[in-house]
């Protein structure tokens, strides 16, 4: 079995004053909080046991919303990250949770969609060794963890935020690992900024050989939400997507259904009470459809 993680912490700095009383994975991403997106990539992954780390004082929230997961068919567990230390540290505080097991890891507030986003996941899950991660082209990649790649499109280097990037991939907050994740995280050393980077984990598992990075195409988009104008962008892009069609992105509810984890009347019972604010009205289309 893999477990998952949403790593859902931070100070949201780059957004304040919006994130100064809302935790950043909470704030809309057009009708549904941010943290709904990542946490139905891992659904979709087939994962139905995550850990969601928050900071101390947003972690009351997180739990009125996402509650104990069994609504959705899963089972969600809470844990707290003191200090913005990295992202790394998620496999520290996430040891007891993992057990052994292998991980899904996925950054709070990065958001995925696209055709064959499914099938991508699953093969991940699916081959137990090493470390795989997805790489997007992008225009800015010093502001990411870049990956080069050799001519067989094997990477060769990761290099985190690096002022003179060797290639235009930078590499995505969905990261899937092999056990040996937790003794990487404790060996490791924090960086010159002080935390303990996830580019390095992902160097310990290059230097290895077991850093596999899948290329994501122009079907797949990965969206940015660290800046005003690229909230609203994300929204739109929801918001016009979901109108244009009859299925949401990045919902829970519906993920649960499509993967079997809840019957078509607990579809239905999930969406009568979010009906009136128009979130339910599809989910309740889909579950009658599939209602006798
Ligand atoms: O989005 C992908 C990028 O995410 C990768 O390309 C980079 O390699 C990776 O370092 C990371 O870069 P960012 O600059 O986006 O990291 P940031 O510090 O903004 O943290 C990303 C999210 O993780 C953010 O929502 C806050 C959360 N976080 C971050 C740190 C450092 C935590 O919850 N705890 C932490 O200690």
């Amino acid at each position: 079995m893999t477990k998952g993680i949403v790593l859902a912490g931070g100070t949201g700095s780059r957004l304040h004053p919006l994130t100064q009383a809302a935790s950043k994975q909470l704030l809309p991403v057009y009708d549904k909080p941010m943290v709904y997106y990542p946490l139905s990539v891992l659904m979709l992954a087939g994962l139905r046991e995550i850990l969601i780390i928050t900071t101390p004082v947003d972690r009351p929230a997180f739990e009125r919303l996402l509650r104990d997961g069994s609504q959705w068919g899963m089972k969600l567990s809470f844990a707290t990250q003191d200090e913005p230390n990295g992202i790394a540290q998620a496999f520290l505080i996430g040891e007891e949770f993992l057990d052994g097991h292998n991980c899904v890891l996925i950054l709070g507030d990065n958001l995925f969609y696209g055709g064959g986003l499914g099938k991508l996941l699953t093969e991940a899950v699916s081959s137990q060794h090493g470390a795989h991660v997805f790489a997007k082209e992008v225009h800015d990649p010093e502001r990411y963890g870049v990956v080069a790649f050799d001519e067989d499109g094997r990477a060769t280097s990761i290099e985190e935020k690096p002022t003179a990037p060797q290639s235009t991939w930078a590499v995505t907050g969905l990261y899937f690992y092999d056990s040996r994740v937790v003794d990487i995280a404790g060996s490791i050393t924090p960086s010159d900024r002080g935390e303990l980077e996830i580019t390095a984990v992902n160097k310990a598992y290059l230097d290895a050989g077991d850093l596999h990075v899948v290329q994501m195409g122009r079907g797949l988009a990965w969206l940015d939400t660290g800046t005003f104008g690229s909230l609203v962008e994300a929204s739109e892009f929801v918001r016009v997507l979901e109108t244009r069609q009859r299925l949401k992105v990045g919902s829970p509810e519906e993920v649960a259904f499509q993967q079997g984890f809840i019957s078509a009347a607990e579809l239905r019972d999930l969406a009568i009470p979010l009906v009136k604010s128009g979130y339910g009205e599809g989910l309740l289309e889909l579950a009658e459809r599939h209602l006798p």
